[in-house]
């Protein structure tokens, strides 16, 4: 596919989006997913430029990025939720969306098949099997995309909370308590357990624990960048086990970021 087409993609995205923010009380979480969009695109463009991925498998894996989250917009206007849990698995609303918008009816089959299956991997924890190559490459550049931004939306939050933006932490009550079942098993497991997320700081260990789910060196560097981790972590009172899990979130991260994975794209091309 060409950058004409993602360029139609994004006209569209923006027709789509638009009557969420006229019609909101309070246009504000529609503005956000909007612009958590642009900046995914952006990471995108990065992770795709640091693969030296060439034009069109840039152009799906940017379209797959202007796309993943068009579930979020009729979740909140219906659910008053970004909470999946508590109101229905965004993706899933997203790739109906998709396909009764028909943003992707101008790609070939086998472009629109792949972003949409990208698509509805986007919010799994894990992607534990393993999928053909241009879905694997394709599912893993979107998560990794996602993320940054995510970390990046997170950084912001926790240094500036305001309390009328709760609904970015999914209204989580803040009990003030160290999550040490998460964190123990965040750190034997290196695996996120979404389960244990019913409060605010469980939450601030699930999203520090996404770290492992990250694919990509140039993924990582960016989230080292962001120097996002002390600030998720920094907000649970001070403890032995929270310090633990920073030093092995902080060494996951800068071990992947100067790890040689990158490179396996040049054969992926
Ligand atoms: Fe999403």
């Amino acid at each position: 596919m060409t950058h004409e087409d993602f360029l139609k993609i994004e006209t569209q995205f923006y027709a789509y989006t638009q009557p969420f923010v006229d019609r909101a009380e309070d246009p504000y979480p529609f503005v956000l997913k909007r612009e958590h969009t642009v900046r995914v695109c952006r990471a995108m463009e990065m992770l795709c430029a640091s693969l030296d991925l060439d034009g069109s498998k840039t152009s799906r894996a940017c379209a797959a990025a202007m796309v993943h989250d068009m579930g979020r917009f009729p979740q909140f206007a219906v659910f008053h939720t970004y909470s999946d849990a508590r109101s229905k698995n965004h993706a899933a609303i997203g790739c109906k969306e998709i396909m009764r918008s028909k943003i992707l009816s101008h790609l070939s089959v086998t472009d629109r098949q792949l972003i949409l299956r990208a698509v509805a991997l986007h919010n799994r924890p894990r992607l534990s099997r393993t999928y053909g190559r241009d879905l694997s490459l394709l599912a893993r550049l979107l998560r990794d995309a996602d993320k940054i931004d995510i970390f990046g939306v997170m950084k912001d939050h926790y240094l500036n909370p305001d309390s009328s933006h709760g609904f970015i932490t999914h209204d989580l009550p803040n009990d003030g308590k160290i999550p040490e079942r998460a964190a123990h098993v965040l750190l034997e497991t290196r695996q996120n357990d979404l389960s244990y997320v019913n409060t605010l700081n469980n939450m601030r260990v699930f999203q520090a624990g996404m770290v492992y789910d990250l694919n990509f060196p140039a993924a990582a560097a960016a989230i080292l960048d962001l120097e996002v981790i002390p600030v998720l972590l920094g907000g649970i009172p001070p403890s032995d086990l929270i310090i633990r899990l920073e030093q092995a979130l902080l060494d996951h991260l800068k071990s992947l970021a100067s790890s040689n994975h990158g490179k396996h794209g040049r054969t992926l091309k």
